[in-house]
C-alpha cells in the first residue's frame, strides 16, 4: 500500500483546504491487483477522521444476454491498476419509483453488479496491521428497487471503526424471474448477493479486514435477504453475525409462492409467445433490459397488495424450504450465527399508505384521513388479511382478531380504530415474522447471541401524515448511516439534522458495531448515555426500546398481538383443521411456533 498525495501542487497554489481531500488517491494492493480508492476527510458529530472509499467494483461479470434471469458469474479479471473512484450505475429498475426514494441518481445499466469498500484510514496499510470488523450491506426496497450509492458508508466507518462493504443486486424481473425450471430456476438477486458476500471472504484482508468477523445486515428486503442467506448453508464461514432492520424471510412480500404466473405473463405481454416458458424466457433475453423492467408490472393490483411480482422464491437450492417451513428445518448455520434484529413502532404504516391505501381508494372509495370503522376493520380488513394469510378465514379466528385489534376504550372512535388497523399491518408484514425469526434463533439452544430492537422515534425529516406516530418503515437508516449526505434528498434531512439525533445516530452506530466486533451491541465501545441492550431470550422476551431522549430495556415487546399471531390462532387453525376439510393454507408468512 502507497500514497500518491497530488496535493503538492496544489499546496503550492494555496487551494489546498478546498481541494486536498478531493484529490487524495490511495493505492491499494489487492489480491485482484491494485485498486485505487480515494481518501477523503468525514466529520460527524464531533469527531474527524479519513475514511477510504474504493467504489464501483465490479464482482460480477455483466449479467446480460444469456447471464439475464441467471445466476452471477464471478468477474475474471479487473483491469489492474482498477480506479474506484465512482458509485457504479444501479440496476435496472422503475425510474418513476427509484427517484422517488433516491432523487438524484438515475443512472442505471443492466452492468450493475458492483461493490463499495470504506475503509478506516490506513486500513490494510503498511505500518497497520489492525484487523477490522466488517459490515456487508445489502439494501431493501421490497426486491422491486434499490441501489448501494444511497448509503454511503464514510460515517459508519468513521465513528464504528469498522469496514463497510455495499453492493448493488439485480432487483424485479431481472433479480426474480423464475419459470421453476433448471435453467431458470429463480433468485438470481439472492445469489448476487451472496456472490458479493464471498468477494468479501476472500478479499477484505487486503483492505484490512477480518474474514472472521463478519456481518451481514440488511433493513426492509435486505433484512429478509439477510436472514435468507443465513438459512443456506452453502454460506457456512462466510460470515458471522446478522442484523436485521424491518424484514425477515417470513414476511409475506419477501416470499413468492407462484412465479411461474408472471414468468408466462411478463413472456406473453412482451411476444415471446413460445408454449415452452424457458423457450419465451430465452426470446425475454434478447430485449432491451429497460423494456422488460418497465413491462414487469404484470401482477393485477389485488395480485400484488401484498408481495410484489418478483420476490424470492422456492427453488430447493438457495430456498430449500417453503416458506412455512424455513425455521423449523434446517437452521443448523443460522442457530451459531450471533443475531440482532428489529423493528420500527410504525413498519405498518409504510405498507398501509404505499399499497393498501391506494387499493382501497380503487376499489371502494376509502382513505384512512378520518380513520376507519368498527364495521370496516371487522368486515372488510380482517377478511382481507387472513384471505392472503391462510386463504379462508373461519368466523372464530376473525372474532378473535377482532376482539384483539379492539380498542375497548371507544369503539365508536374511529382514530383509535385506525390505530389498531396500523398495529395489525405492521404485526402481519413485519413484527410477527421478525418476532418468530427472533424466537427461532433465541430458542435454538446454542450459545449465539440474539438481540431485539424497536425503534421508535419520530425524526425531524419524517414527512409521514401526523397519524402515523414515532418511526415509519425505514427511518432508522440515517441513523444507523449517520446521515450521509447521498441519502438525504431521499428522506428529506438536508441541512436540519438535529443535534440529538446526531447524538441518536452516534449511538446507534455504536452499538451496530460494537456488535459487528463482538456480538453484543454493549461492548467493547460504551455506548453513550448509558444504554444498556440486555440479550433477548425466550423466557424474559427483554429487548431495547430505541427512543429519541432516552434507550431502555422492556419485555414481551406487542405481548398480546404476538401471543395472538404465534399462539392462538395456529391453535384455532389447528382446531378446525382437525374438525373440517377445508382447505386452509399452510399460513403463509408465520410458521406454527407454540410457545
Ligand atoms: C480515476 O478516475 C477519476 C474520475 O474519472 C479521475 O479523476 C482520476 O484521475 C482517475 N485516477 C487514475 C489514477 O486514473
Ligand atoms: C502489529 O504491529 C506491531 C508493530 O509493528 C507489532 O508489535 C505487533 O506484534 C503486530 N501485531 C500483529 C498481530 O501482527
Ligand atoms: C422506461 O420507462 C422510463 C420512465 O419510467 C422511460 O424514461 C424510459 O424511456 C423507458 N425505457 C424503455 C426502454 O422503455
Ligand atoms: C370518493 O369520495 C369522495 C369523498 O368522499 C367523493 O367526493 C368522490 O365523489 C368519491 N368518488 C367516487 C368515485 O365515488
Ligand atoms: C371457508 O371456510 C368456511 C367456514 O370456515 C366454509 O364454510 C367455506 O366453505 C370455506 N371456503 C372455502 C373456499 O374453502
Ligand atoms: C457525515 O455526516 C455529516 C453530518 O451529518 C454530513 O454532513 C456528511 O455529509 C456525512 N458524510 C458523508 C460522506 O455522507
Ligand atoms: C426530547 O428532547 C427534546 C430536545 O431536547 C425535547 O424537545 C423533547 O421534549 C424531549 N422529548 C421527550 C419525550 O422527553
Ligand atoms: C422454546 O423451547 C422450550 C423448551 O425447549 C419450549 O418449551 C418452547 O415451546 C419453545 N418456544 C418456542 C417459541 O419455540
Amino acid at each position: 500500500m502507497e500514497l500518491k498525495p497530488k496535493a503538492c501542487l496544489l499546496v503550492l497554489l494555496g487551494l489546498c483546504c478546498i481541494m486536498r481531500s478531493l484529490a487524495d488517491e490511495v493505492f491499494l494492493n489487492t489480491r485482484l491487483g491494485t485498486i485505487i480508492g480515494k481518501k477523503a476527510e468525514t466529520t460527524f458529530n464531533g469527531k474527524t477522521g479519513n475514511v477510504n472509499a474504493f467504489l464501483g467494483i465490479p464482482y460480477a461479470e455483466s449479467p446480460t444476454g444469456s447471464k439475464r434471469f441467471r445466476k452471477p458469474v464471478p468477474k475474471a479479471n479487473l483491469v489492474n491498476p482498477y480506479n474506484a473512484s465512482d458509485f457504479g450505475p444501479a440496476c435496472p429498475q422503475d425510474l418513476f419509483m427509484m427517484m422517488g426514494w433516491v432523487p438524484g441518481y438515475p443512472y442505471v445499466d443492466e452492468d450493475c453488479l458492483s461493490l463499495n469498500v470504506f475503509t478506516p484510514e490506513n486500513a490494510g496499510m503498511q505500518g497497520n496491521n489492525k484487523s477490522y470488523a466488517v459490515m456487508v450491506w445489502i439494501y431493501g426496497g421490497a426486491y422491486v428497487i434499490g441501489q448501494s450509492k444511497m448509503y454511503s458508508g464514510e460515517n459508519l466507518t468513521l465513528v464504528g471503526d469498522v469496514i463497510v462493504v455495499t453492493m448493488n443486486y439485480r432487483i424485479t424481473s431481472l433479480g426474480f424471474l423464475s419459470t421453476g425450471s433448471s435453467k431458470y430456476p429463480g433468485n438470481a438477486g439472492l445469489w448476487d448477493q451472496q456472490l458479493a458476500i464471498k468477494w468479501v471472504h476472500d478479499n477484505i484482508e487486503s483492505f484490512g479486514g477480518d474474514p472472521n468477523r463478519v456481518t451481514i445486515f440488511g433493513e426492509s428486503a435486505g433484512g429478509s435477504s439477510v436472514l435468507y442467506h443465513a438459512l443456506y448453508p452453502g454460506n457456512k464461514g462466510l460470515f458471522q453475525r446478522l442484523i436485521t432492520e424491518s424484514g425477515s424471510p417470513l414476511c409475506p412480500w419477501a416470499y413468492q409462492p407462484d412465479p411461474i404466473k408472471y414468468a408466462r405473463r411478463l413472456a406473453n405481454k412482451l411476444g415471446c409467445k413460445d408454449n415452452d416458458l424457458d423457450a419465451a424466457v430465452d426470446c425475454l433475453q434478447k430485449l432491451d433490459a429497460m423494456t422488460v423492467v418497465n413491462n414487469s408490472r404484470v401482477g393485477s393490483q389485488d395480485d400484488t397488495v401484498f408481495r410484489a411480482e418478483w420476490v424470492p422464491n422456492y427453488d430447493n437450492d438457495f430456498i430449500r424450504f417453503p416458506q412455512n417451513r424455513l425455521f423449523s428445518s434446517g437452521i443448523d448455520m443460522f442457530k451459531d450465527l450471533d443475531l440482532m434484529a428489529g423493528v420500527n413502532n410504525n413498519d405498518g404504516a409504510f405498507v398501509t399508505l404505499l399499497a393498501i391505501q391506494p387499493f382501497m381508494v380503487q376499489q371502494i372509495n376509502k382513505t384512512f384521513d378520518k380513520g376507519i370503522t368498527r364495521d370496516f376493520f371487522n368486515n372488510f380488513y380482517i377478511p382481507f388479511y387472513f384471505k392472503d394469510y391462510r386463504g379462508n378465514v373461519s368466523q372464530l379466528t376473525k372474532d378473535t382478531a377482532a376482539h384483539v385489534y379492539t380498542d375497548w376504550r371507544d369503539l365508536h372512535n374511529d382514530i383509535y380504530t385506525r390505530e389498531k388497523f396500523l398495529q395489525f399491518s405492521g404485526d402481519y408484514n413485519f413484527f410477527m415474522p421478525v418476532l418468530s425469526s427472533i424466537r427461532a434463533h433465541a430458542n435454538s439452544s446454542s450459545k449465539s447471541k440474539t438481540f431485539l430492537y424497536q425503534f421508535k422515534v419520530r425524526a425531524a425529516f419524517n414527512k409521514s401524515p401526523s397519524w402515523v406516530s414515532g418511526a415509519n418503515h425505514g427511518d432508522e437508516l440515517p441513523f444507523v448511516f449517520g446521515f450521509p449526505d447521498l441519502m438525504a434528498d431521499g428522506m428529506g434531512f438536508r441541512d436540519n439534522v438535529p443535534a440529538i439525533e446526531e447524538q441518536l445516530s452516534t449511538n446507534i452506530m455504536t452499538m451496530w458495531s460494537n456488535f459487528a466486533k463482538t456480538g453484543d451491541p454493549n461492548f467493547p465501545v460504551n455506548v453513550p448515555d448509558a444504554i444498556v441492550w440486555p440479550e433477548y431470550n425466550s423466557d424474559t422476551q427483554r429487548y431495547l426500546r430505541i427512543g429519541l431522549n432516552k434507550s431502555s430495556a422492556y419485555q414481551n415487546l406487542f405481548g398480546d398481538r404476538a401471543s395472538f399471531w404465534l399462539k392462538l390462532e395456529p391453535e384455532i387453525h389447528a382446531l378446525e383443521r382437525a374438525k373440517s376439510n377445508h382447505n386452509y393454507q399452510p399460513g403463509l408468512g408465520i410458521p406454527v411456533i407454540v410457545g
